[in-house]
């Protein structure tokens, strides 16, 4: 890739297209990203733009129709070990504690050891549950049950996290105490992130850049630099540089 401009893109990709539908929806048109080593970046944009299309191509889970992607130097053609994804409705098994549901992925590796087992608790307390590791996800509120997700996600010791409107089913109290938690654990784990959403305010909140993008055919219309410091506080929202650059979101997907 780029001679050194970029030397620690974890995540980059070359005009990435994708098309559906014989081509007649063309949900990524010509994307470039770049993501940096333990950064994080937000992708924004409207219901049908492309969010979940892109990191789901980012994933390995879908193939790009042209155009090319790396992770970590290497062609993405297939999900990897160190690429996790976690979705908006956590995907776990009622009949299985939280703990039982964070080794999943590593019992579908193979045999699972005291290691495994001691990593899983320590990552529900991480994610602040270690007192509901044995509850079923019955006995849980939503925002558990996503934080369940969320640990099983870091069992898998993937340190690319992509995270598709992870919160986004949440009450806003929730989610705004998700989301700081979350830059918490990125922060602790150095992990390299792209979070969707389409809450303007989430995206700059969390993100170092946020990827602006707009629909039909959906492209990333601007990159956005957020200079704020770390860790933030939910405070930064209040203040002008953080409005401004609210607004200046905001005129890039009005100006369609
Ligand atoms: N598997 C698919 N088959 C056909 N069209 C799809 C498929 N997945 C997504 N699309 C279309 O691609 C566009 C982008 O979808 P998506 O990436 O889900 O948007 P977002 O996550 O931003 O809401 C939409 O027009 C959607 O209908
Ligand atoms: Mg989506």
């Amino acid at each position: 890739m780029g001679a050194g401009s970029e030397p620690e893109a974890v995540i980059s990709g070359r005009g990435v297209c994708k098309a559906f539908a014989d081509g007649s929806v063309v949900a990524i048109e010509s994307a470039d990203i770049s993501v940096q080593k333990g950064s994080f970046v937000s992708l924004v944009g409207p219901s049908g733009c492309g969010k979940s299309t892109l990191l789901r191509l980012i994933a390995g889970l879908i193939d790009a129709t042209s155009g090319e992607l790396h992770v970590h130097d290497q062609l993405v053609s297939a999900p990897r070990q160190d690429v996790g994804m976690m979705f908006q409705r956590a995907t776990l098994l009622d009949w299985r504690t939280s703990v039982e549901n964070v080794l999943l992925p590593t019992e579908l590796q193979g045999a699972v050891t005291d290691a495994d087992r001691k990593r899983a608790l320590e990552l529900l307390t991480l994610v602040g549950l270690e007192e509901f590791a044995f509850s079923f996800p019955a006995q849980l509120s939503g925002g558990m049950r996503q934080r369940v997700a969320l640990a099983r996600l870091l069992q898998t010791g993937a340190d690319v996290l992509l995270l598709d409107e992870p919160f986004g089913a949440l009450d806003e109290f929730t989610r705004e105490r998700l989301n700081l938690e979350l830059l918490r654990i990125v922060a602790d784990i150095q992990a390299t992130t792209v979070f969707v959403t389409h809450n303007i305010a989430e995206a700059i909140f969390l993100a170092d850049q946020v990827y602006v993008m707009t629909p039909r055919p959906g492209r990333i219309a601007s990159i956005v630099d957020v200079g704020f410091g770390r860790p933030r506080e939910l405070s930064l929202q209040t203040t002008p540089e953080f409005n401004r650059l609210v607004e200046e979101v905001r005129v890039t997907l009005g100006a369609l």
